[in-house]
């Protein structure tokens, strides 16, 4: 295997790269520390004597040479991709990652550098942003994926590297170390009690910022308790002349005013489109009414809609801003906890079909997610439960302490403690925002926030959308799904029951309907995630690690006649 790295000075290959040869088992090389044994001194002062040129002509020797060899992971230096002969080496022989960093962010890790050569100069921010214009295409050209370090902690990157690679069949999942081992470190997203900030968490007045990184398409999710009330909650939204609130008959009665008041400092006109309550109308119908109001009062493609209300408004306002004149800017103002800690976050939109649940819809992204907590106290219990399925599903797929910490703040949570809410809130977007950051079109990583779905949209489908929540549905998907895992000997029995025991305790459903298991299996290969006819499942090998499976039909009838009632 042949792993390299490349990117900025400073974006963490030598880090990174140290612990994913550790992670895989292989050596680890850094072509500066090569270049560094041949030479006999420090590369900033042979630079400075003998000239770019000559260190240049070195490394592509090094580079050349090492990649002849039998590598494990390969750390290069930063301008390793100005020769067309190294990118093309590097992309042939190695399977390359791009670990791309803001020139900011760089500039705040290395300010106090005096090795780097090329940032010895008066003003080092200038310089990196001079070279990331640079080589930010070259990097891209050379990779064959870009990993952005922005937020994470170099193991939680790790681990999302690893994911990656073996969802994209390039490391073998058996090569990484066994789950047992894996469980408690691979995929912890940093401390979950006080080192929040692993993943770029800046308190900003009473609101927390988790910024979504996704190059020119990246916005902030803020999060905080009165933010509906708070001009300053929209700060960077475009000033345009018509904003409209698109919300429903529940929602709009209680928050459309809140949030007119919040933005008439910033649209002259802001008008409000009430949509019919239930997951029922997630479907053309109801986004025509969109469309016709829309062009009723002379929406162009400067105006703003801002959904207001739970994933069903957001999906369908999404999808709306998506399409509408091809695509107007849009903001996603999520009221139920499901929104807070998942639909509102990454973009996708769309509405069901008859045949398929989500089966018409875009990417597309918000300019800023706007999370008031406050909105929460209003919420019906049931609706309440349903969105603690999403955050109990962030632990068993990606961060093993955070479903410690659920099952201990359990209690509550159900009792709307708000700091408690806001903790789950935040740790949920942190790690939502992590994979999308990492898998934007869901090419491979970000399969693993479906963890559950496959099952539980078959029950939606199956029983007619809105007679179960679909947090319900994922719920008991996540239950079938554990016990598959369990089943195939992936994950400890022990392991699955945990999880099923908790999903119990938050009052879902841990028992599906019983629609037969040919209805199932019908209903599943439809879903989106089934390719050529195959299901692929996301399952389980740690709490804390997700793998994507497909699975025979014998074991998905067992699991179907012990789950269904
Ligand atoms: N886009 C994505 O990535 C993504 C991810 C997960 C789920 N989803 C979608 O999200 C939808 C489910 O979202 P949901 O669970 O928020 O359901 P929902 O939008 O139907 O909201 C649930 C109910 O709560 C009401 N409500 C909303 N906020 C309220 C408040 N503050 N006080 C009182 N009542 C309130 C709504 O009117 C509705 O009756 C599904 O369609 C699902 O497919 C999308």
């Amino acid at each position: 295997m042949r792993l390299a790295l490349v990117g900025l000075p400073g974006s963490g290959k030598s880090s990174v790269g140290r612990v994913l040869a550790r992670k895989l088992g292989v050596s680890f090389t850094d072509s500066d520390t090569v270049i560094e044994q041949r030479i006999g001194e420090p590369i900033r002062s042979y630079f400075e004597r003998e000239g770019e040129g000559r260190f240049r002509d070195l490394e592509q020797q090094v580079i050349g040479e090492l990649c002849a060899s039998r590598l494990g992971v390969l750390a290069t230096g930063g301008g390793a991709v100005l020769r067309e002969v190294n990118r093309r080496v590097l992309h042939e022989d190695c399977t390359v990652l791009y670990l791309r960093s803001s020139p900011e962010e760089l500039h705040r890790r290395l300010r106090h550098d005096t090795q780097r050569p090329l940032l010895q100069v008066k003003d080092p921010r200038a310089r990196l942003q001079q070279l990331y214009r640079e080589r930010d295409p070259l990097y891209r050209e050379t990779a064959h994926f870009v990993v952005e370090t922005g937020r994470p902690t170099v193991q939680t990157l790790v681990g999302m590297i690893l994911m990656q690679l073996e969802l994209a069949g390039i490391v073998d999942a058996n090569r990484v170390p066994p789950p047992s081992s894996r469980r408690a470190r691979t995929l912890e997203l940093g401390p979950y009690t006080s080192g929040m900030s692993s993943i770029s968490v800046t308190p900003l007045s009473g609101i927390e910022t988790i910024d979504i990184a996704l190059g020119e398409r990246s916005y902030p999710i803020r999060i905080g308790s009165g933010l509906l009330r708070a001009p300053e909650s929209f700060a960077g939204v475009p000033r345009s002349p018509l904003a409209v609130i698109v919300s429903n008959t529940t929602v709009a009665p209680l928050y459309a005013q809140l949030l007119r008041d919040a933005l008439r400092g910033k649209h002259a006109q802001v008008e409000l489109i009430t949509l019919p309550d239930g997951e029922s109308h997630k479907d053309w119908t109801t986004l025509n009414l969109i469309f016709d109001a829309l062009l009723a009062g002379g929406a162009d493609r400067k105006t703003i809609l801002y959904a207001l209300g739970g994933g069903v408004v957001g999906d369908m306002t999404g999808f709306a801003a998506a399409s509408y004149m091809r695509g107007v800017p849009f903001v996603q103002v999520p009221t139920t906890l499901l929104a807070q800690v998942d639909s509102s976050v990454g973009g996708k939109t769309g509405i069901n079909h008859p045949r398929g649940k989500n089966m018409i819809g875009a990417f597309h992204q918000p300019v800023c997610v706007v999370v008031d907590l406050e909105t929460l106290s209003t919420l019906p219990m049931r609706e309440l439960r349903a969105g603690l399925a999403e955050v109990i599903k962030y632990g068993p797929i990606a961060d093993a302490s955070f479903l410690g910490w659920v099952e201990a703040n359990l209690d509550a949570l159900l009792a709307r403690d708000v700091a408690t809410l806001r903790h789950a809130v935040r740790r949920s977007c942190e790690i939502k925002a992590a994979v999308v950051g990492q898998d934007e079109r869901e090419a491979g990583l970000r399969a693993i926030l479906n963890f559950g779905h496959t099952f539980g949209h078959a029950i939606e489908a199956g029983l007619g959308y809105g007679e179960w929540l679909h947090g319900e549905a994922v719920g008991c998907g996540m239950a079938m799904a554990a016990e598959t895992s369990a089943r195939l000997g992936l994950l400890p029995e022990g392991d699955a029951e945990r999880l099923i025991r908790l999903i119990d305790r938050a009052g879902l459903p841990v028992k599906g309907p019983d629609l037969g298991a040919d209805r199932y299996l019908e209903l599943m290969r439809l879903d989106k995630k089934a390719e050529a006819g195959e299901i692929k499942f996301v399952l389980l090998d740690a709490i804390g690690h997700a793998v994507l499976r497909s699975v025979p039909d014998a074991t998905l009838r067992q699991v179907l006649a012990s789950r269904c009632t």
